[in-house]
């Protein structure tokens, strides 16, 4: 199986069948409102600093594809939407790019429109040796130039690892070797769905990160991807096993306030529109991310991205109304009620 396939494979699964973990903990919080805000809706102000980088919303389509023919009309729906509304996108992994350069368009399309902030993607599972030699410093750079990058996202994604037929086992040196890359980029340790731990964002700021995407499970699970992979390749055995791994990991929200050390915090995983937004900023985010409902948007066209855009500033403007946030900032001031699952994770955990 190449890469390539596999990206098509991930596209094709996320798509058609229920990939969802079982509960979405953004659900678990409720926000404290006021029936008497002073603030004018005109007036909001919903821009941040991410990275360097000025957003109009704080908004980042979280990483996904590249690397397949198809993928490029995606990422260009994507980007076009993203230079036109201001805020940030990532790519997916770039690695089959970086084994077969012909397919470097499918990513380098971004970098035609004006993204306020574009993020290059490589595997963590890549900075080391495993079956594959580790990637190389100027296959890195190659990654970064290739899509004219503000930052460089290294995704962790051992879940998928330990699910998929052909997952890579090695983490042996990672530390070391995201320690030297954080020298020099701009490097976003990002999750894919099972959410950090307070233990891994205090490794990520001594690596010397720049900044953390929490990638929390709430929404796709890559354990339930690589499990209808496994279903059609017949593999009896990692089916099991993916299935067991399906709704492994760190809640989202949990995982928000477990990166709170100092780094600026992407809030992801299960986002589904404005109030989640809301809530992972509330949290300490400076910007939250969402994969999956951006790419059932770019599937269908430019114009519908715009449209989920959209709603989600619509929705994040009316909670900011209706808590009086007339400013990003504001809004960590909001207080809030954990229920249901989370309230158990945040007394016991
Ligand atoms: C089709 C698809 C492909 C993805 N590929 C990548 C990838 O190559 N690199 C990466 O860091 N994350 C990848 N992700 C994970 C997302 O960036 C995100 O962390 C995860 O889907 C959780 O967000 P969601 O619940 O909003 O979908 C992918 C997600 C989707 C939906």
């Amino acid at each position: 199986m190449t890469i390539e396939n596999r990206k098509i494979d991930h596209i094709r699964i996320i798509n058609e069948e229920n990939v969802s973990h079982d509960h979405n903990y953004w659900n678990d919080i409720e926000i404290m409102q006021t029936s008497m805000p002073e603030i004018d809706f005109d007036e909001i102000d919903t821009s941040v600093e991410l990275l360097g980088q000025k957003l109009r919303l704080p908004l980042v389509i979280s990483s996904m594809t590249g690397g397949h023919p198809e993928t490029k009309k995606i990422n260009e729906n994507l980007a076009r939407a993203a230079a036109e509304k201001g805020i940030g996108m990532g790519v997916g992994s770039e690695r089959a790019a970086i084994a077969n350069r012909d397919l470097g368009d499918t990513y380098s399309v971004i970098a035609d429109y004006d993204v306020p902030l574009r993020i290059a993607n490589i595997g963590a599972p890549q900075l080391i040796k495993q079956e594959k030699l580790a990637l190389t410093d100027s296959e890195i750079e190659y990654a970064v130039e290739l899509v004219k990058a503000h930052a460089l996202a290294v995704h962790f994604n051992f879940v998928q690892e330990m699910s998929q037929p052909e997952g890579d086992r090695n983490s042996k040196g990672i530390f070391e070797r995201l320690s030297s890359v954080s020298k020099k980029y701009k490097v976003i340790a990002k999750e894919t769905g099972a959410g950090f731990s307070r233990k891994d964002a205090m490794n990520f700021l001594t690596a010397g990160v720049s900044a953390i995407d929490t990638g929390g499970r709430s929404g796709t699970s890559f354990s339930a991807v690589e499990y209808y992979r496994s279903v059609e390749k017949g593999n009896l055995e990692k089916e099991e096993v993916a299935k067991s791994l399906w709704n492994w990991g760190i809640p989202s929200p949990f995982s928000v306030i477990e990166c709170n050390v100092g780094m600026p915090i992407i809030a992801s995983g299960g986002v589904r529109n404005g109030l989640d937004v809301f809530k992972g900023l509330m949290l300490g985010a400076t910007a939250s991310g969402a994969a999956s409902i951006f790419l059932k948007a770019a599937l269908k066209s430019h114009n519908e991205v715009m449209k989920t855009i959209d709603t989600i500033e619509t929705e994040l403007k009316s909670a900011m109304f209706l808590t009086s946030s007339p400013r990003i900032i504001d809004i960590r001031k909001t207080k809030r009620v954990f229920i249901g699952r989370l309230n158990s994770w945040m007394s016991q955990a």
